[in-house]
């Protein structure tokens, strides 16, 4: 029995991949290395290099790994760029992915646990954020997200997949091996380590006018090893019987734009030169979790590992 990691080579999956290979899971890390790196993936998985999409390939890997159950992360992820080119969005987020799971599906896997997002909800209502809460993405990435967790959701009652759509909060922080590494770099942790490794000049804090104490947006940062644990317990839920759910993955507590980059100063004993700037279009004002379903479910906690001082120290180490 193995499981079947697509974007194994990216930064959560990579970790993910490595904690499974710990517990002793035989895995197969599917990733076509468009944002992934072939050196992130953990020497005792089997890595194949091509398109999650391809059905034969997929329907090839089941019978010869005997793969029961995936984790699916491969994707794209910039809110940004969504919105310059949302094809590209829905073809990467949604139409391979519905490729990959009709194949698995053809060889009877049924056991999902899939890579969502708190971008589902939007600019939220209440915060912290139940998963009840209503969703309404406010960019096309967000929209695949909910997309796909819909198709999931009728698969379910259709076709009996079992699934857990895990909506990340702000992943973050870096393990002995891994480290966040996207091309180009748009989250606030890795740039603001920037500024203050004298790599960027500034870093520019989006927005002064935030109805929050300190007049910038808040988020909930949760240490990828935290969410990486999150997955293995996912996949033993839904191996055991399971029902179809979806959680929260963040830590409750939200740290404001100024309070990372003063965090980063105290960590580093580093300046960051920073300057306010406008509002990035699209940027709720607070995002934070309720994560108490997922604890209620698969007894997930975050540990220590996700207190923002850490997070900064285990990314500092590998960005000094
Ligand atoms: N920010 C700045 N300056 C920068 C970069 C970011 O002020 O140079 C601010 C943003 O405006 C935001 C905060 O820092 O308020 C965090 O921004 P990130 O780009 O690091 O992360 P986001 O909250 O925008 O998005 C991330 C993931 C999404 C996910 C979301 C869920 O990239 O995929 O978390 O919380 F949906």
């Amino acid at each position: 029995m193995s499981v079947l990691v697509t974007g194994g080579a990216g930064y959560i999956g990579s970790v993910t991949v490595d904690v499974l290979v710990e517990t002793g899971e035989d895995v197969v890390v599917l990733d076509d290395l468009s944002t992934g790196y072939a050196d992130s993936v953990n020497e005792a998985a089997r890595f194949v290099r091509r398109d999650i999409g391809d059905s034969d390939l997929v329907t090839r890997l089941v019978d010869e790994y005997g793969i029961d159950a995936c984790i699916h992360f491969a994707g794209k992820i910039a809110v940004g760029e969504s919105v310059g080119n949302p094809a590209a969005y829905f073809e990467s987020n949604v139409a391979r992915p519905l490729r990959l799971l009709d194949a698995l599906l053809g060889s009877d896997v049924a056991h999902f646990v899939f890579s969502s997002s708190a971008a589902v909800y939007g600019d939220p209502s209440t915060v912290p954020i139940p998963e009840g809460h209503p969703t309404n993405p406010t960019n096309p990435y967000g929209r695949t997200k909910l997309m796909f967790e819909g198709i999931l959701s009728d698969y379910d009652v259709a076709y009996g997949v079992r699934k857990v759509s895990l909506r990340y909060f702000n992943a973050a922080g870096g393990t002995a091996l891994r480290q966040e590494r996207h091309d180009p770099e748009t989250h606030l942790i890795p740039l603001v380590l920037d500024a203050a490794a004298g790599r960027r000049p500034v870093i520019v804090v989006f927005g002064d006018d935030y109805d929050t104490p300190d007049r910038s947006a808040i988020r909930d940062y949760v240490h990828v090893a935290d969410l990486a644990n999150a997955h293995v317990l996912a996949l033993r839920y839904i191996r055991g019987g399971g029902t179809t759910r979806r959680l929260n993955l963040g830590t409750g507590s939200g740290h404001s734009v100024l309070e990372v980059i003063d965090t980063v100063h105290q960590v580093t004993g580093r300046s960051v030169p920073s300057e306010r700037g406008d509002r990035r279009s699209g940027d709720p004002t607070r995002l934070v979790a309720d994560p108490r379903e997922a604890n209620e479910v698969l007894g997930w906690v975050t540990t220590s590992d996700s207190d923002l001082a850490f997070i900064t120290e285990s990314a500092w180490k590998h960005r000094s």
